[in-house]
């Protein structure tokens, strides 16, 4: 028996032990997805999402005071526009939902970081993520919308844009239109790494946003492949994305990992609507503890090397860290 490297000792008080805790998070790191739609006046709640809301756009500012009272000060917008037609142009309106949601709630809480997903699949009228020709997305095509899209939200005050698409360029795209237009200070966080995932299934619901033909397996990653996500993070890292991200989270945590060694910039995590939804369900089976499973969720996403994370829990994972649950 080593009677020297005996590791117990340092377990012995609840303090020490939270002395010596590896991974430490923080109120700071978390992101709240906001859903807003067109359609609606108030609030109605998301059934694909448990505890989740639509906001209308006389509302919307009602989820950023939620998250400010928990404590959480980033919100990451998503939008159900009115119209939708084959090449997505409600997604750049001035008047788009999107815009008309970034003016109100940079109106009211200036502070809080507005995020804005850049994406056209709730957009357009068959759910692609771009300009189609035939079954295909064109990738060069679909560029020249999302820099519209992109300048259209930093002009309505985005803080932060994050293009979700997975076209090929488009960090270097944005940059140079956001550039171009004035807008030198809106950040860019790429979803570097997106995989072709069935996590995102009660996301689409939430969002009108399934593909009505095909799947996205064209644009996105196969989950087979860890290099490959490291090529795309070289990608976006290279053409000047302030924020790398991995999305999904749980099923990803050993490319969190890898991304977080490998790269020299701040790496978001994205626990995604079918990881919420999972908990949710088997939390009201009465099957596991929400909050601890919640809690110990997000640690290993944290103790991968995420830095900050985008999640549905956002609030209460707040309270947890508030109430020193987690921390
Ligand atoms: C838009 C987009 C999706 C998600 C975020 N942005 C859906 C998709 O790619 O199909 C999913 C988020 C979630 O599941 O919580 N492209």
């Amino acid at each position: 028996m080593d009677l020297i490297n005996r590791p117990r000792r340092l377990r012995r008080t609840d303090a020490v032990r939270r002395l010596c805790r590896e991974t430490r998070v923080s109120r700071e790191a978390l992101i709240y997805p906001i859903f807003v739609d067109e359609t609606l006046s108030g609030v109605r709640p998301i059934e694909s999402l448990p505890g989740q809301n639509h906001y209308g756009l006389n509302s919307v500012c009602r989820a950023v005071e939620a998250c400010l009272e928990h404590g959480v000060k980033h919100g990451i917008l998503f939008g159900l526009p009115a119209e939708k037609d084959a090449c997505g142009s409600s997604a750049w309106a001035d008047r788009g939902v999107i815009q008309q949601a970034v003016r109100a709630i940079k109106g009211a809480y200036p502070d809080f970081t507005v995020i804005t997903d850049v994406c056209m699949c709730e957009y357009t009228d068959h759910g692609h993520c771009g300009i189609l020709h035939g079954h295909e997305v064109d990738n060069d095509e679909t560029l020249a919308c999302l820099a519209e899209i992109a300048v259209s939200h930093a002009a309505a005050g985005a803080d932060m844009v994050a293009p979700s698409d997975m076209m090929d360029g488009h960090v270097a795209v944005l940059r140079r239109a956001l550039d171009e237009n004035g807008f030198q200070n809106t950040a860019i966080m790429a979803y570097s790494a997106k995989y072709a995932s069935a996590f995102y299934g009660p996301f689409r619901a939430a969002a009108g946003s399934a593909p009505s033909f095909g799947d996205r397996k064209g644009y996105q990653m196969d989950p087979h492949n860890r290099r490959e996500a490291l090529r795309e993070c070289a990608l976006d890292d290279g053409e000047g994305a302030d924020i790398l991200m991995v999305k999904p989270a749980l099923s990803y945590l050993d490319v969190i990992r890898e991304c977080a060694v490998t790269f020299d910039r701040p790496l978001c995590a994205y626990s995604v609507s079918g990881e919420y939804a999972m908990i949710k369900a088997a939390s009201a089976a009465g099957l596991v503890d929400e909050e601890r499973i919640m809690c110990e969720t997000a640690l290993s996403i944290f103790r991968a090397g995420a830095d900050m994370l985008i999640t549905y829990y956002a609030k209460e994972l707040a309270d947890a860290i508030a109430g020193g649950v987690i921390g």
